[in-house]
């Protein structure tokens, strides 16, 4: 098996780049993490990548006069590691259209809601405003409009009573944790394909499933 070379791009804590170098230890994971690349410096991730073995790099996007000038050396970067699969996790930089471009269907991002819905910051505020009972994250791959694209994979979290922003982040944080590694495991290994707007498996490992919240227990009414 040929693993695929992977990048990944954050700005900050790094827990979900964690959970990619984890799943990558696996010897029949489909891919490894070689590089990583933060757009601020000092970031928690970059410690994790170090920790990890990993080439870690800092490129602070406020050296540069334009962000089309910032995405050149980020590109160039990672042409340069031969990268296969670039991830975004919790990169908080829009990427000029001919980045995108680039990386086209070999881009992925993680989001913290089950997108289309609640798109851009702020997401756990406004899914407890709207009163949703379920919630949970997305890996979709990256297109120019921010937190669109082909969705690969979601998994889906109770919103409970009693929730704040900060604990239903914890409760999809953990729900990331295990949805990223299972998605960038699907796009590697070629169990996936995109047409379209849609994400299609080409395996069979794809089952129907039904999620409740909250959960059915027998006879309510
Ligand atoms: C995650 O919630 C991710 O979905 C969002 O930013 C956060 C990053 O967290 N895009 P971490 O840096 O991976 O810990």
């Amino acid at each position: 098996m040929t693993r695929k070379r992977v990048g990944v791009l954050i700005s900050g804590r790094g827990s979900n780049l964690q959970a990619l170098v984890d799943a990558a230890q696996a010897p029949d994971y489909p891919a490894e993490i070689l590089l990583v690349i933060s757009n601020v410096p000092g970031a928690q991730g970059l410690a994790r990548a170090d920790e990890a073995g990993i080439a870690a790099l800092a490129i602070n996007h406020k050296d540069f006069a334009s962000r089309e000038d910032f995405d050149t050396v980020l590109n160039e970067t990672l042409k340069q590691a031969e990268i296969d699969i670039l991830c975004n996790a919790g990169f908080l930089r829009l990427h000029t259209p001919g980045f995108v471009r680039a990386w086209y269907n070999r881009h992925l991002n993680i989001h913290p809601s089950l997108l289309p819905a609640f798109k851009g910051l702020h997401t756990h505020e406004r899914v407890l405003a709207e009163g949703v009972k379920i919630s949970g994250c997305s890996v979709h791959f990256v297109r120019e409009e921010m937190d669109t694209g082909p969705i690969v994979a979601q998994a889906a979290v109770p919103v409970l009573e009693g929730d704040t922003p900060d604990r239903l982040a914890a409760r999809v944080l953990e729900a990331e944790h295990h949805l990223y590694p299972h998605a960038l495991g699907l796009v590697a290994s070629g169990a996936v394909r995109v047409e379209g707007k849609r994400v299609i498996g080409t395996t069979q490992q794809y089952r129907q499933s039904m999620l409740f919240s909250p959960a059915l227990s027998g006879a309510l009414y």
